[in-house]
């Protein structure tokens, strides 16, 4: 049997994996599957608009996710019924004043560096794309190839897809701890007992880290980071955008982004916070979530507030995700994937399941063990 401790996306995904191989699998959440980071996300699934220095080794493994995510909302779809709502309609990231325009340029020729596929737009070439953008956008990157799902549907169907392939959901069961035999994970402490197992995926998102019984020399330095979002109802048959939007921030909103969905609700998020397991809304956070939506899209002012939240990303030392095999046999990682989960939720899914049942690591995620983090041994001459 093997367990799979969280319900999100990527724990539902290799579930679901597992399932359709015809393993007997049970995923474990300690509340209701696919609520926490899956359900807080935007969706966007934007490997190049969000591409960074100094995280270049992440890169091919977003754009390959990114290349499954059509199939496997279609997959979903067929097995489901539940439309996950793909968007191919692209991404925007635009600059107002002439710092980020310029600072904007700099990152188009970076993004080009890479060899991405991505457009320069003059501020009006890009309102004529999205024409309620501010008058003050003075230019802007598109990519195009960068798309967004909607992340709450993604969660739903995931859940339905895992439970018809035959897998087994514990929710609101709290996985208490792990437990060796002979160095190998042999089995999990539930509330109600102790269950034998033969392979163990920790899945848990910010919480992988805590974990009882985790052989040390295993467990993922993970923490959570916070992020504060809200949401805006547009009219679903006039929408403002269509497009996803990303704009300049500022220190606890280091870039806005405005997700639209195809029912009409605009995400709009997200503050960067190093809080713990605090998830409460603060007055200066939406503040400015709303500031700096306002000045890339001025339309956002008469729209009513339908929600405000804040979720956990799972962040890691790297802000990569920590994937696959243990030095804790029988224990795999699926883990800290900061603020890329959704995206790379397809991949994980895959990889994951393919390493559990052959003993292989694939090449797209050696660069993602976890001995990456291994302190350098001293040498002494
Ligand atoms: N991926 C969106 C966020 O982390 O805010």
């Amino acid at each position: 049997m093997i367990a799979i401790i969280g319900g999100g996306i990527c724990g539902l995904g290799i579930g679901w994996r597992f399932a359709q191989a015809g393993e007997a699998v049970t995923v474990y959440d300690r509340g209701t599957a696919g609520m926490e980071a899956t359900w807080a996300a935007a969706g966007m699934l934007a490997p190049q608009a969000e591409a960074e220095h100094g995280e270049e080794a992440l890169l091919p493994l977003a754009l390959e996710s990114r290349a499954m995510w059509k199939d496997f909302a279609a997959e979903l779809l067929a097995a489901t019924g539940v439309d996950v709502d793909y968007r191919e309609e692209g991404t925007m990231v635009v600059g107002l004043d002439r710092d980020d325009v310029e600072h904007l340029e700099h990152r188009f020729s970076y993004f080009q560096s890479l060899g991405l596929d991505v457009e320069w737009l003059s501020g009006y070439e890009a309102r004529k794309r999205e024409p309620h953008l501010a008058r003050a956008v003075g230019g802007a990157v598109y990519s195009a190839l960068d798309h967004q799902v909607d992340n709450r549907k993604v969660a739903e169907a995931l859940r339905a897809a895992f439970l018809a392939a035959g897998g087994t959901l514990r929710e609101n069961v709290e996985v208490t701890g792990v437990s060796t035999a002979g160095g190998r994970i042999s089995a999990i402490d539930v509330q109600d007992g102790t269950v034998t197992t033969d392979a163990v995926v920790l899945a848990a998102g910010a919480w992988s880290r805590n974990l009882a019984g985790l052989p040390e020399i295993s467990r993922p330095p993970v923490r959570p980071l916070k992020g504060q979002m809200v949401a805006v109802q547009m009219e679903p048959q006039m929408p403002l955008i269509e497009t996803v939007i990303w704009g300049p921030g500022n220190g606890v909103v280091p870039s806005i982004y405005l997700a639209p969905k195809s029912n009409g609700r605009l995400i709009i998020g997200a503050t960067v916070e190093e809080m713990g397991f605090d998830t409460g809304l603060t007055a200066g956070g939406i503040m400015e979530l709303l500031r700096l939506a306002w000045d890339v899209l001025p339309g956002i002012y008469d729209l009513p507030l339908v929600e405000s939240w804040a979720g956990l990303r799972p962040a890691s030392r790297d802000d990569a995700p920590i994937l696959g095999p243990t030095p804790t046999p029988g224990l795999f990682l699926a883990t800290g994937h900061h603020r890329n989960g959704i995206l790379l939720a397809p991949l994980t899914a895959k990889a994951i399941c393919d390493c559990v049942r052959n003993g292989e690591v694939g090449s797209s995620i050696k660069p993602f063990l976890l001995d990456r983090f291994e302190k350098p041994v001293a040498v002494n001459v």
